[in-house]
């Protein structure tokens, strides 16, 4: 009898420790986690094969299709061919890298919390779909979607997806691109044709004109200018911008907390870049309303200043953000 009694206690003993023992560990990790040891933003929350064929999944599969292979649904040679929104076959994937997920490039997590929001270039409030369609006419070189196409809608679902866990404001780490020390003189265009040859050429070719990823609709390499790239109302095409994508992004690989480029070779060689041939945007005259607020390094007039065309291209920007500041209070960072 005694015996038995001690077994019992040994046993219930043994399961209160057991059950305690993972009490403890729960707790430690429900700890470890609100205190950030944990990375919420795990890669997979953001692995779209991960999502079942459930009706709502497959538009976000569709939105996610369309960021990365844009060309193949809505290129100049789509598969549907009535669907030709852009003008040229780059993806929304190739500037906004690892399917918009990447810090620094400009990712779209949390971007739809983001909208509506103020616009300078249009001067109103604007709605994600109008921002969407401002990568359309100027990065795709295309037309606007309807915001009632299926193809809108799907993007808008995948952009909605990726910020279903950031917060109420949208605001994320590694949001937009890094900052980088601009040089206080103009690009030097020969230096900037060097860091090419050096660190780009490998890729996007001598003529900047890319790599057809073959048999498909995409490049494995895009191209930096020409007909199939950007057109000059890009904010690619504005020296800064595009000097701190580089710096954070190229070349491909290169992350922005190991950067592989000095801020003056991101500077000049997105100066090189910027000053090839690429399409012009229709209308551009009609962007910024409020010509103050157009950023600093925009390449096409009008402006509210008197600097040249050249210097709003190729710097140096310092005088005239100095301008800004002294004229009208207003701190240009682009
Ligand atoms: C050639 C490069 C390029 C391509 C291609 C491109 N974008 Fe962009 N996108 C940019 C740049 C650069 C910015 C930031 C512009 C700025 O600073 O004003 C931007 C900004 C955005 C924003 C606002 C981001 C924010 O943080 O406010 C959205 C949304 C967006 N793009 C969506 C898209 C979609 C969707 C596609 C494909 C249909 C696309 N982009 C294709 C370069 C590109
Ligand atoms: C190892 C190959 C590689 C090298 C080297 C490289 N890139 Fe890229 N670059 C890419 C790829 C790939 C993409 C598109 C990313 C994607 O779709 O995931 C890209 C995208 C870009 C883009 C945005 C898309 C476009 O076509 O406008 C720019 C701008 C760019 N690279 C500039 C540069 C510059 C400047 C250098 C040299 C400093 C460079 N790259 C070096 C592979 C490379």
């Amino acid at each position: 009898m005694k015996d038995g009694i001690s077994v019992l206690t040994k046993k219930v003993l043994n399961q209160v420790l057991i059950f305690s023992s993972l009490m403890v560990l729960t707790g430690s990790i429900v700890l470890l986690y609100c205190f950030d040891i944990f990375p919420k933003e795990s890669k997979s929350i953001y692995d779209i094969t991960l999502l079942d064929d459930s009706a709502e999944n497959e538009i976000i599969k569709y939105g996610h299709d369309l960021f990365i292979e844009t060309p193949k649904y809505i290129g100049p040679d789509n598969i549907n061919s009535n669907l030709s929104y852009s003008g040229n076959r780059l993806a929304c994937n190739n500037c906004h890298l690892q399917s918009g997920t990447k810090p620094y490039a400009a990712p779209l997590i949390g971007i739809v919390k983001r909208f509506p929001q103020y616009r300078g270039r249009e001067n109103k409030i604007g709605s994600i779909e109008e921002r969407i369609n401002g990568c359309m006419e100027r990065s795709l070189n295309g037309i606007t979607m309807p915001p009632n196409s299926k193809e809108m809608k799907a993007i808008v679902a995948y952009l909605t997806w990726l910020s279903r866990f950031s917060p109420e404001d949208g605001k994320v780490s590694g949001q937009g691109f890094v900052k980088i020390e601009v040089p206080n003189r103009a690009v030097n265009i020969e230096k900037g044709k060097q860091v090419f040859e050096l660190n780009c050429i490998v890729c996007h070719g001598k003529n900047g004109q890319g790599v057809k990823a073959s048999g498909r609709y995409t490049y494995k390499y895009p191209p930096l200018w020409g007909n199939d790239s950007y057109n000059n109302g890009a904010g690619m095409n504005r020296v800064i911008t595009a000097a701190q994508f580089i710096k954070a992004n190229m070349p491909f690989g290169t992350t922005f907390d190991s950067p592989i480029l000095s801020d003056e070779e991101a500077y000049d060689v997105a100066g090189y870049i910027n000053q090839q041939k690429r399409p012009s945007k229709p209308h551009s005259e009609n962007d910024f309303p409020d010509l103050k607020k157009k950023p600093v390094s925009t390449p096409y007039p009008p402006y509210a200043d008197t600097f040249s065309i050249s210097q709003h291209q190729l710097g140096p920007f310092q005088p005239i953000i100095e301008f800004y500041k002294q004229e009208y209070n207003i701190v240009k960072t682009k």
